[in-house]
């Protein structure tokens, strides 16, 4: 099944990007971009609040990619202080920047203040550390212990996970009231329950949880919030899992946010993290074929990719399509392995796919969330480059790094020479 959603490029032209940029080649279609920012925001149309949506930039960073993104209207949701320098250099205004990460330096924290963005605490130590460094107004990350039903290295809010301050013992309650007697301002409170669900009630659950918080700390604290924020999660079709759309995601959190404003008697902004839904479905990475080799077992396709460029199967065993660019009709099985030294290093396993051959190019597809973002440099290997397609037109967005380029940093010791 083609799950692939490419609106502008067929395979002759991909063939072509791999031809004049070589592969490894993470290729993006701006206009399915664009697409799905204008289909999630559209999505709350109508909602009884301002409805902010902040672009989870771990998905996909490449700033050509968070420009667009940008200029759709989005805020950006970050997680460290390189994101920030991205994020801004992007354009995204400080105000629309919120950082929600659960480990935050000194250092990460100065350059928040800095820049005027808001900052979730994730823990207690953090409210201090805020304070110490000039920060004026905080929000929280508070775990709201739902379980959504997805892998569990992308579960974000169960009760054993690090993430947030929790609601059991008061635990989030208290260090709210800590930051108000510290006289900061508590701005916002914030969850992410995780990653690439597919489950409407589970959102409409910790949205509940988020709203029963708000109202307790108005009667408790007088706090009066000036968002609530969901996070991100909205999961996408790599197969032939059923999903759900941004329609059906927004209708979840309606009525949980009606009755909350009328349980508040404020009305909040209401954000949004989305990260995957924005960019999956607009990647492919591209690789060539180097060799097909038969074993007593299996018949692999090996291709000059690895979990280097591209972690999910390894990491997650993500399921992602692959074709063979230009061939069509079922062949016999394959396992399309990486040219890393590891026997994971496996990017699809059992396919079905045409006769393949030495110089083929293999489309993996929906790629373009955690892709290139999780690359790294294992075996030496460089990282790759990346391409922007917009109305058919292709731009190189990211040179490929150079085999030279990688050991600039690294010193031999003077006695060792
Ligand atoms: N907000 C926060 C605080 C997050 O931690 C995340 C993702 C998001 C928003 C965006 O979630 P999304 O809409 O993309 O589901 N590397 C994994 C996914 C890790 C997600 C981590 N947090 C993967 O490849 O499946």
């Amino acid at each position: 099944m083609r799950v692939c959603l490419f609106y502008t490029m067929d395979d002759s032209a991909l063939t072509r990007l791999a031809a004049q940029y070589g592969t490894p080649l993470y290729v993006y279609d701006g206009d399915l971009i664009t697409a799905r920012c204008r289909q999630f925001a559209g999505a709350f149309r109508g909602y009884p609040a301002k409805v902010k949506c902040c672009y989870a930039l771990k998905a996909n960073t490449n700033l050509a990619i968070l420009r667009l993104i940008q200029r759709e209207g989005f805020g950006a949701d970050i997680v460290s202080a390189g994101e920030l320098d991205a994020a801004l250099k992007a354009g995204f205004k400080p105000q629309d920047i919120i950082y929600t990460s659960n480990g935050k330096s000194e250092a990460d924290l100065k350059a928040a203040v800095a820049a005027g963005i808001h900052v979730t605490a994730d823990n207690v130590a953090d409210i201090d550390l805020l304070k110490r460094v000039g920060g004026q107004s905080i929000a929280f990350r508070v775990n709201p212990d739902v379980n959504a039903n997805t892998h569990p290295k992308i579960s974000t809010a169960l009760r054993g996970i690090k993430f947030g301050l929790h609601f059991e013992d008061d635990i989030a309650y208290d260090a709210v009231k800590k930051a108000k007697d510290m006289g900061l301002k508590v701005s916002g409170i914030h969850c992410h329950i995780g990653s690439n669900i597919k489950e409407a009630s589970a959102f409409a659950e910790a949205g509940r949880k988020m709203l029963d918080f708000a109202v307790r700390l108005k009667t408790g604290l007088g706090i009066q919030l000036e968002f609530i924020d969901f996070g991100g999660g909205l999961g996408v079709r790599y197969h032939d899992e059923k999903v759900i759309t941004p329609a059906e995601f927004a209708q979840a959190y309606l009525p949980v946010i009606e009755d909350g404003i009328r349980r508040l008697g404020y009305t909040p902004q209401v954000w949004f993290e989305p990260g995957r839904f924005i960019v999956a479905e607009s990647g492919v990475l591209l690789a060539r074929v180097l060799s097909v080799k038969d074993t007593p077992e299996k018949r692999f396709i090996n291709v000059d990719a690895g979990f280097n460029d591209l972690i999910r199967p390894a990491m997650y065993d993500a399921y992602h399509n692959v074709r063979l660019a230009g061939k069509s009709g079922e062949g016999r099985l394959y396992d399309v392995a990486g040219y890393l030294c590891e026997s994971g290093d496996i990017l699809a396993r059992d396919r079905k796919l045409p006769q393949a051959a030495e110089g083929d190019v293999v489309v993996i597809e929906n790629a373009g969330a955690y892709g290139f973002s999780m690359a790294s440099n294992y075996n030496s290997q460089p990282l790759p480059a990346e391409v922007l397609v917009r109305g058919g037109k292709a731009d190189l967005i990211r040179e490929r790094q150079a085999v030279q380029e990688l050991y600039i940093r690294q010193k031999i010791p003077r006695d060792l020479l």
